[in-house]
């Protein structure tokens, strides 16, 4: 698909000008500036000034924008839309205000976020600005989204996207990578399954530092088309995962990286009121390696460990992890530490 050029209209279809008007964001005559937001690879995404103010409104793609190739129902939309619904309705100054949703051309709009005020946590992260007050405000929110989901007949009804959550997630993560390491390829299917069949909460799906905004107020998540009604050990390997490999991205902060993984796990443990806390850390603990080595050698490697060094030291730690699960995630950090203080 042809990249968006600055301020361009949409595509040639106009499908999403239509979707806008019949959503009564446009007038018929309107011809709203579009300016393209770069960063995903799964969607188009325009912040949109027209009549009515700014807006973010995103259409989801057939096909990702990733080098492996890797489709995804485009009902996705549907389902991030969903997850606003309750998610915002839980944590509102944690989620996106959602303006509209046109089902037909898979559209999501939402308010817009100014970056001056909602940067990236990614990019700062990239930065080394680590702060552990901020990630423990991410797992506070994350665990009361799943703390408020648990359980509930209802969200499991409304969430029962099984088969995209392994299309999207279990499939280009944990079994892609199984096929080129043997040795652990049981493993990883085993986690699979594992994380399949534990149906507890309202998950995100790709609680990635670039799908958080880092509002004064604390977090604001992105990005839900993942959303399913499963295990929420996902999520939080999910993001921990991203704080470990950071580490590899900028050396100078690893300390500041793993205080702010330390900060968030307590802050969502502290929150965990549907199983035993235990029970939830030893089912991420169990998945984080297999995170790490997917994010090498699954079809979505992280952009920024391309040294074959670098990559060779995520899979020797990852490895005898899946082989010998760590029970703690903490015990898991140290290990990091010493890994990467080497
Ligand atoms: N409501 C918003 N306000 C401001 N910026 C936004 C908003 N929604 C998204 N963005 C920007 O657009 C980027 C991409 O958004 P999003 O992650 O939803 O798209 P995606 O294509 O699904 O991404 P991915 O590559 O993670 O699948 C975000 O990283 C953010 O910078
Ligand atoms: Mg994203």
């Amino acid at each position: 698909m042809k990249a968006p050029d600055q301020h361009q209209a949409f595509s040639e279809d106009g499908d999403v000008l239509d979707g806008l008007r019949r959503l009564g964001l446009l007038e018929d005559s309107e011809r709203p500036e579009l300016t393209p937001l770069t960063g995903g690879v799964s969607s188009e995404i325009w912040k949109v000034s027209s009549a009515r103010g700014e807006f973010c409104v995103k259409r989801a793609l057939a096909r990702l924008r990733v080098a492996a190739v890797w489709e995804a129902p485009l009902e996705r939309s549907h389902f991030e839309a969903e997850w606003m619904r309750v998610a915002g309705s839980i944590r509102p100054d944690n989620v996106p205000e959602l303006l509209a949703e046109d089902v037909a051309s898979h559209l999501v709009v939402m308010r817009f976020l100014p970056p001056a005020d909602y940067p990236l946590w990614k990019a700062q992260l990239r930065d080394g600005h680590a702060d552990p007050a901020f990630a423990a405000k991410v797992g506070e929110a994350l665990v009361a989204i799943h703390a408020a989901t648990a359980d509930d007949p209802a969200i499991a009804a409304r969430f029962a996207t099984d088969a995209a959550f392994h299309a999207i997630r279990l499939e280009p993560y944990l079994e892609a990578t199984a096929s080129r390491h043997e040795n652990v390829a049981d493993r990883l299917f085993e986690l699979s399954r594992t994380t399949a069949g534990t149906k507890r909460c309202l998950v995100h799906g790709d609680v990635s530092p670039k799908n958080i905004l880092a509002g004064a107020g604390g977090p604001v998540f992105l990005d839900a088309e993942c959303a399913w009604f499963g295990d929420p050990a996902f999520d939080l390997a999910f993001v921990l995962n991203h704080l470990l490999l950071k580490c590899m991205w900028t050396p100078a902060a690893g300390e500041k990286f793993l205080d702010c993984f330390a900060a968030l796990i307590a802050a969502y443990v502290a929150g965990v009121t549907w199983e035993p806390a235990q029970a939830l850390e030893e089912r991420a603990a169990a998945l984080l390696p297999g995170l790490m080595l997917a994010r090498i050698d699954g079809k979505s490697p992280v952009e920024y460990i391309t040294a074959e060094a670098d990559k060779d030291r995520v899979r020797g730690f990852a490895i005898p992890l899946l082989q010998r699960p760590a029970t703690t995630l903490a015990d898991i950090a140290a290990a990091w530490r010493l890994e990467i203080s080497r």
